[in-house]
Formats: C-alpha cells, sequence, structure tokens
C-alpha cells in the first residue's frame, strides 16, 4: 500500500512539469558567480587576478543545453553591453576575447532562448547583467561581514549571510582542499530563479550535471569544485595588494 502511495506520488512529480510547460522548456534559471582569485588558483594560466568582485559565469536553464547551434554568437548584436560585460562578466583568461561568452550562449543561451523573455542574445545577456546587479553578492556578503582575507569563515557564516538576504537556498562551492588540505576555498556561488526571474530554492537534481560547466580553456583543474561542507574553515581569498 505505501509502495503504491509513493509511486503515484513520483509519478505526479515526475509528469507534472510536462503538465505546466512544453516539453523541453526550462522552469529554473541558475545564476553563477565565481571568485576570481579562486577561479585562478586553479587554471595553473596567466588569469586576471586583481579584481575585488564575484564575477559572472552563467546564467543556465536546468533543461537543454546547445539547443541550437546554428544560432551562431554575434558580439555586434549585444555591442551596447560588451563593456559591462568585459568587467562583469570577464573571460579571466583570455580578457580581451569573446570566446566564453560565445561560449555560454552556445551552451545554455540558445536553450533560454525557449523563452519569449530570453529570445534573443541581447535579452539573454542583458538579463543576466540585470540578475546579477540586482542580487549583489559581493554586497551582501560584505554587508554580513564576510569579506576577501586571511581569516576563515566557517559555513554557517557563510550560509546564513547569503540566506539572510535572499531568503531561497543557494549552491555554494569551494575547491578542496586549498592551503595544505586544511581549508576549503570559496569558488563558486550559484542563485536560482523561476521563469518570472524571482528568486527560488537552487535543489540537487539533474542541473548538477552541468554545474560544474566551465569553458573547455579553463577546464583543468575546475573539476576540484564541489560544493562546500562544514567539516573544515572557509578561506576566501584576497585580492592581492597592487604592487
Ligand atoms: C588588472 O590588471 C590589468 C593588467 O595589469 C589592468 O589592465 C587592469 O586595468 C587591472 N584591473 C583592475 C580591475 O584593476
Ligand atoms: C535556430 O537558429 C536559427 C538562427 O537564428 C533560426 O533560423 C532557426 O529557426 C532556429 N531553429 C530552431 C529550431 O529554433
Ligand atoms: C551579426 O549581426 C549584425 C547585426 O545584425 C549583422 O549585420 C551581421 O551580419 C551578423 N554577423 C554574422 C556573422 O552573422
Ligand atoms: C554592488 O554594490 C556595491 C555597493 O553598493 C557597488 O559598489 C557595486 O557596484 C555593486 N555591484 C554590482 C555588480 O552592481
Amino acid at each position: 500500500m505505501r509502495f503504491i502511495a509513493v509511486s503515484v506520488i513520483l509519478c505526479a512529480g515526475f509528469f507534472w512539469p510536462t503538465f505546466s510547460h512544453p516539453r523541453g522548456e526550462w522552469t529554473k534559471l541558475t545564476l553563477t558567480q565565481h571568485w576570481p582569485q579562486t577561479f585562478c588558483s586553479v587554471v595553473e594560466k596567466t588569469c586576471t587576478t586583481n579584481i575585488s568582485f564575484w564575477t559572472l559565469h552563467g546564467l543556465w536553464p536546468n533543461s537543454g543545453m546547445m539547443c541550437n547551434t546554428s544560432w551562431h554568437f554575434n558580439a555586434s548584436l549585444i555591442k551596447d553591453l560588451i563593456p559591462e560585460m568585459k568587467k562583469y562578466w570577464p573571460d579571466l583568461i583570455e580578457p580581451s576575447s569573446s570566446e566564453f561568452w560565445k561560449y555560454e550562449w552556445t551552451k545554455h543561451g540558445t536553450c533560454a532562448a525557449r523563452a519569449e523573455s530570453l529570445n534573443s542574445q541581447h535579452k539573454y545577456f542583458s538579463k543576466a547583467l540585470e540578475l546579477y546587479h540586482k542580487y549583489n553578492l559581493t554586497n551582501v556578503l560584505k554587508d554580513n561581514r564576510i569579506v576577501p582575507s586571511e581569516q576563515y569563515y566557517t559555513l554557517d557564516d557563510v550560509e546564513t549571510a547569503i540566506t539572510s538576504f535572499y531568503n531561497v537556498k543557494t549552491k555554494i562551492q569551494c575547491v578542496h582542499p586549498g592551503k595544505g588540505g586544511q581549508v576549503q576555498v570559496l569558488g563558486q556561488i550559484e542563485i536560482c530563479v523561476d521563469r518570472d526571474f524571482q528568486l527560488i530554492d537552487c535543489e540537487k537534481s539533474t542541473e548538477e550535471i552541468w554545474s560544474n560547466d566551465i569553458p573547455a580553456v579553463a577546464i583543468s583543474g575546475q573539476s576540484e569544485l564541489s560544493v562546500c561542507d562544514h567539516s573544515m574553515p572557509i578561506y576566501y581569498p584576497p585580492v592581492p595588494s597592487r604592487s
């Protein structure tokens, strides 16, 4: 009896999304930001470390990848956004290249574009920037006294800071282990929104599959990124002072 009840609930849960949205449409977007210092610590390439704020990694729908490979990235369609993109969505390894944006568009943007609200390159990139400004992560952390420093934090500190502002579950990722195995290094934070761009809980689910998504140029080392745990202090590495 219990088995039947559980099955019915599972089936209802499984099929329900196909009733509310056409097949293949996404229901959630993950706005991913990374901390340049940590990103650069694992890539073993020349990397832009002198940035003292979280930068954008991507805006990823929870359904589909490479939805239309013939829809080519075209920087001239987002010309007005480029200065902001360069600042807040930089390619930390190749600062003058647009490969990172091209990669994100082809892999995720073309799927996000199934929704009318994001059905152009301009809409997609400008929405990502808009959400990035709106949910100003650097500032949220700072307001809760989580700042880059040589002092360590607990995962509770970081979670409390983030949850107190966003009021939803986010995903906090670290590089394990760092600094001689004694700490984990804060690296990437994911914030989730629904189709109306309102905050919702990020959940562990199929989207784990591409949460470690990274352009091929940066692939080395990034596999070390995983959800931060309670077993070790968290290091939020400071930006080297200018010489
Ligand atoms: C970082 O350093 C590069 C090259 O040294 C410089 O061009 C750039 O303006 C610096 N960026 C910031 C945010 O200080
Ligand atoms: C893929 O993108 C191209 C170029 O924008 C467009 O002409 C085509 O209709 C799109 N295909 C689908 C299936 O959306
Ligand atoms: C990029 O977009 C511009 C503006 O719409 C257009 O003139 C140009 O032909 C496009 N370039 C490519 C390679 O599709
Ligand atoms: C975040 O907020 C700080 C402080 O208000 C501001 O200086 C910074 O420009 C904001 N960043 C973004 C991406 O909007």
